[in-house]
């Protein structure tokens, strides 16, 4: 199974500290942000890797992750998205990177307390279709919201002015090689974006989509407020290995003095 993380756009809800850089290099904590999804694929033993940015300073991806030897990596790879297209229109750019293999997507902003290790792991032990991980929350209409009925997922609203339920869908997301058929069948938003939502949407309307509900904290950090409640969350968690990355720390000390 391969890894992509989707680190594009422009990042204007975090002017002026995108002026200078892409927003998922902005620090959380301790590291840049897209360091947190780089550290969940990790621990999940994905180690091919693609990363999807776009904008102005997609040079800085280079600069800040090279070739991924912080995480444990012989490579990383990298993809530009012209324009602003949409989740759906960047990850369309890793069709020749999936090479028919399932794939593990997770947005560069989404930070997750517990290691989606056994979540991978269990979908990669049945590879067909698609997974989603849903997170009760506060503010659904922020988000992708997941009308169930009973444990099933019968649609997804994006952003939705009255959700019918509090369970976000979080920016993690496991499928199966057709989601690039998928996609080449989407048409624009009424943003004029190609929305994952819709590619969720289809999986689910084919009866091929799991879900599980997360129990532990998660976040994006794409907005002002956002942002600082992950640098707090990530603060209070120091000890936890996905986030601290110590995993990774411990394998390169090991490496290194070797
Ligand atoms: C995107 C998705 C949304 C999902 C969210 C998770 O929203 O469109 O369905 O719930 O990521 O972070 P965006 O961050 O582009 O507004």
């Amino acid at each position: 199974m391969k890894g992509v993380v989707l680190a594009g756009g422009l990042g204007t809800r975090l002017l002026p500290m995108t002026r200078v850089t892409n927003k998922h290099l902005l620090p959380v904590f301790d590291r840049p942000m897209i360091y947190y999804p780089l550290q969940q694929l990790t621990s999940a033993d994905i180690d091919d890797i693609l990363v999807v940015t776009g904008g102005d300073h997609a040079g800085d991806f280079l600069k800040a992750l090279r070739n991924g030897q912080d995480f444990g990596l012989d490579h990383l790879r990298y993809a530009y998205q012209e324009g602003e297209g949409g989740i759906a229109a960047a990850l369309a750019l890793a069709e020749d990177f999936a090479g028919g293999e399932p794939i593990v997507v997770i947005l560069g902003d989404n930070l997750f307390e517990d290691s989606l290790a056994p979540l991978i792991h269990e979908f990669q032990r049945n590879p067909i279709g698609a997974m989603l991980l849903l997170k009760e929350v506060d503010d659904p209409d922020r988000f992708g919201v997941a009308a169930v009925e009973g444990d099933r997922v019968v649609s997804i609203i994006e952003k939705p002015s009255e959700p019918e339920t509090n369970l976000a869908v979080t920016g993690c997301y496991m499928y199966d090689s057709r989601v690039f058929d998928v996609i080449r069948g989407l048409t624009p938003s009424e943003r004029n974006e190609l929305e994952i939502t819709d590619v969720n949407n289809q999986y689910i309307a084919w009866q091929e989509m799991r879900h599980i509900k997360l129990k532990g904290w998660w976040t994006d950090a794409g907005t002002r407020p956002s942002l600082h409640h992950a640098a707090n969350l990530v603060a209070e968690s120091r000890e936890n290995p996905v986030l601290s990355g110590r995993r990774v720390v411990g394998e390169l000390e090991s490496s290194g003095g070797a």
